[in-house]
């Protein structure tokens, strides 16, 4: 009896997560293509770049803050982007690099 009440809130909960997983990984993948068409130019295929720019695997998870600001209004080299990207493009942006930084 006790079993089968586990196994069923256990089922239940996967079935209430799956959306929210698979929601993620959407705001991921379109993070990945606003960034190979805005930003891999000068910060390089999957964040890797040769030292030419801001290496963004470095941002602390911390630091969305100051990545919104860089990324609206520029730094050094980098041109502003605001009215390029739009907040939500950013939030699909930071998503996808958060998938790859160093304090993950
Ligand atoms: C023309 C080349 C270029 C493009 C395109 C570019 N960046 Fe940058 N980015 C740079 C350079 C160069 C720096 C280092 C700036 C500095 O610190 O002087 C930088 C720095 C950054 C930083 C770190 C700033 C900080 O707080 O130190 C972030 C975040 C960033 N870029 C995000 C992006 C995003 C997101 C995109 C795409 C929308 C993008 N960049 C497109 C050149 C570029």
């Amino acid at each position: 009896m006790k079993l089968n009440l586990i196994w069923t809130l256990g089922a239940i909960s996967i079935f209430l997560l799956k959306p929210c997983m698979a929601q993620d990984t959407a705001k991921v993948e379109m993070g990945e293509k606003i960034y190979i068409t805005y930003c891999e130019t000068c910060h390089g295929e999957n964040l890797v770049n040769s030292g030419q720019s801001f290496d963004l695997r470095k941002l602390k998870s911390t630091e969305r803050p100051r990545f919104e600001s860089s990324v609206q209004n520029g730094k050094g080299q980098m041109p502003p982007w605001k009215g390029v990207v739009s907040e939500k493009d950013m939030d699909f942006i930071w998503a996808y690099i958060r998938t790859k930084a160093n304090d993950k």
